[in-house]
């Protein structure tokens, strides 16, 4: 299983201040250097924490593997086309959410997602789509041609530990395994933590996942490329 570190709440931190530190290329060189297979990073509409000027020169400076999530909007397209990202991950977005709350809806409309997502992978950059575990959305991915889902954890994260866990559980192994039967790969994220990670790795087939706001709050008391290292050795165990 591969690990893709979001970075954005580095970009969260230094733009606190409007200023330079702490640096988002040195923390994802950091991340790479300590064995992280990709970054990952969120640019938002309002640009709340990564700007366009960190996903050029993730792409081009560094030169790391750089999977860009953001929103179906042209605007979106237009900057993804001309940066050329590995990845692209297709997300809802809301201004008013802290983070992305839910999945994407492919399922009310995957015409639209397919007429959007077309171009980006005509120009050779790995689609997924970001839904939440369900089947009529896993289907509806399958419907758009993109080759990779992203599947929302967020609600199997909050459920750890508690009665509900083994039902969210169920959803994202089931949603796995119909995305598979449907030859879609399966990448998974969001509230991912060094706790509740080890049930994910349960999921075999599971290609990718991609870890923020944890390690970048470990980072803080042991350092970023402990932080890094410690995520790793957990998502290698199986
Ligand atoms: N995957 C997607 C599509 C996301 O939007 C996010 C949050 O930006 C993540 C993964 C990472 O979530 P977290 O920061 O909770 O680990």
């Amino acid at each position: 299983m591969l690990l893709g570190v979001n970075i954005d709440h580095v970009a969260t931190l230094r733009n606190a201040r409007g200023e330079l530190e702490p640096s988002v290329i040195e923390a994802a060189k950091i991340c790479i250097k300590s064995g992280a297979n990709g970054i990952t990073a969120h640019l938002r509409e309002d640009r709340r924490h990564i700007v366009d000027f960190d996903v050029f020169s993730l792409k081009n400076d560094l030169k790391c593997r750089l999977n860009l999530e953001m929103a179906a909007t042209y605007e979106m397209q237009k900057i993804a086309l001309e940066l050329l990202p590995d990845a692209c991950c297709i997300v809802p977005e809301k201004r008013e959410e802290i983070t992305t709350e839910g999945g994407l809806d492919v399922a009310s409309n995957p015409e639209k997602i397919q007429k959007f997502i077309e171009p980006l992978i005509e120009a050779g950059i790995q689609v997924s789509l970001f839904i939440d575990p369900d089947r009529h959305q896993v289907s509806a991915a399958s419907d758009t041609g993109a080759p990779f889902i992203e599947l929302h954890t967020g609600a199997y994260s909050r459920a750890f530990g508690k009665q509900n866990e083994e039902e969210e559980f169920t959803k994202l192994k089931q949603a796995t395994s119909l995305a598979h039967l449907l030859g879609l790969k399966v990448n998974a994220g969001h509230g991912l933590n060094y706790n509740n990670v080890l049930r994910i790795l349960e999921i075999k087939d599971i290609h990718e996942l991609n870890i923020g706001h944890s390690i970048i709050s470990k980072a803080l008391f042991v350092g970023l490329d402990k932080a890094v290292s410690e995520m790793l050795e957990l998502v290698n165990k199986i």
